[in-house]
């Protein structure tokens, strides 16, 4: 192995452990996730005992061992398992919190300019519903500064913000935003926060207790390895008796967990399956895993950067196991030509996002345990030949 390359024991050496296909180049776990057999065959046996006997599974075996799933959740994000609850996913947990919440009138909502779009939709529903005033807090990029984050948000701020929508790390920039820092402002100026940490879970650090934010949402089957369906809100207590589930049903007026663990029937194997998911990332390395898919992303963005002739998105302090890198085309980026490059890429057998942001045309590559340095070679490649003869 070349020096300063990461251990052989990860990367192409258990890729095995993942339905993976072997003849793709799989760069983009940021996407949907991909979770590894052993968590699959948790998950399978779930559903074997609840269909060996349904309706007791349904009554009695699934209460306590949704909240012995929640307890095991929570240790990991630093919180109480009665403050966490289960979603289907982010975009279910975000709207759970905001459709809850009441609004006047000419009352202001923040989020930030690189806002995830299904949550922006959320919030512009509510703008047309209530005449809300949606505020953007302008995130520079590419190489956008903490202090320069926090000063947007700062200004962003005014004595009618009812809500603060922060995404701790953004989808299309893949910029890990100083959190701590802007959840404290928010607090500070009294407007409660809620956190969007699609990417959050097993991807970068999480103490939710410390954090102290109105209510965070995070997805299990992203950089967790849940299977697909499994995310959590958690609320700060005195946060929890105004937040309901979209669906109402038969927890309704007995408290936050009564309402959002029984939400009709449903298959809860996903939410379930979630201590494999938790046992395999501990395996794999737990904190150390999430610090060298941080490296690898980066090592990976910096061969690509290279080859390319280009620039990162990103420093490293706001940078985790995602990575933005600029692709040299001549001429104006659209989204036409960042959805022709994506499709480039797939016809090559790589499926990886290509943005248009600022007037450039950027990829995002992702790191995970299955991941390694010759991954971004090979990427840099496809991406040096599709620039070459595509995107001329
Ligand atoms: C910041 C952010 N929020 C929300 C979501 C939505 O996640 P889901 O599709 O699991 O609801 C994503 C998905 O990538 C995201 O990046």
């Amino acid at each position: 192995m070349k020096s300063g390359s990461f251990p052989s024991t990860l990367g192409a050496a258990i890729r095995h452990e993942w339905l993976l296909d072997p003849s793709k180049l799989t760069v983009n776990h940021g996407a949907y996730g991909a979770t590894a057999k052993v968590v699959l065959t948790a998950q399978d046996e779930w559903r074997r005992r609840m269909e060996a006997q349904p309706s007791l599974f349904m009554r009695q075996t699934l209460p306590p061992a949704l909240r012995a799933a929640a307890d095991g959740l929570a240790r990991f994000v630093g919180a109480e398992g009665r403050d966490l609850v289960f979603v289907d996913n982010a975009t279910t947990g975000c709207n759970a919190v905001l459709r809850s919440l009441d609004f006047a009138p000419g009352d202001e909502i923040l989020i930030l300019s690189h806002a995830y779009g299904a949550v922006r939709n959320t919030v512009r529903y509510l703008a047309d519903r209530h005449r809300l005033r949606i505020v953007e807090a302008k995130v520079a990029f590419p190489q956008p500064a903490a202090d320069q984050i926090v000063a947007a948000v700062a200004s962003a701020l005014t004595g009618r913000t009812r809500i603060a929508v922060l995404d701790h790390i953004t989808s299309s920039s893949a910029i890990v935003m100083p959190i701590a820092r802007l959840v404290a402002l928010c607090r500070e100026a009294g407007v409660p926060v809620l956190v969007d940490g699609a990417h959050g879970p097993a991807h970068v650090d999480l103490d939710l207790t410390a954090l102290d934010a109105d209510w965070y949402v995070g997805n299990c089957h992203k950089w967790l390895m849940a299977p697909k369906g499994c995310a959590f809100l958690w609320s700060r207590r005195d946060r929890q008796t105004e937040i309901h589930p979209l669906t109402i049903s038969h927890g309704f007026g007995r408290g936050y967990i009564e309402e959002f663990d029984w939400t009709g029937t449903r298959d809860p194997s996903a939410f379930l399956a979630v201590e494999a998911a938790l046992a395999f990332h501990e395996a794999l390395g737990g904190a150390a895993l999430r610090e060298r898919n941080r490296k690898l992303a980066e090592r990976g963005a910096t061969i690509l950067a290279s080859t390319l002739g280009t620039e990162l998105g990103a420093g490293t302090e706001l940078s985790g196991a995602m990575r933005l890198v600029r692709l040299p085309i001549t001429g104006p980026a659209s989204p036409d030509r960042a959805l022709a490059a994506r499709h480039q890429l797939e016809i090559r057998g790589c499926d990886a996002p290509v943005s248009a942001l600022n007037g450039g045309l950027w990829l995002r590559l992702s790191a995970q345990a299955y991941n390694q340095e010759a991954d971004y070679e090979q990427l840099a490649l496809l991406l040096k030949a599709i620039c070459h003869e595509e995107l001329r």
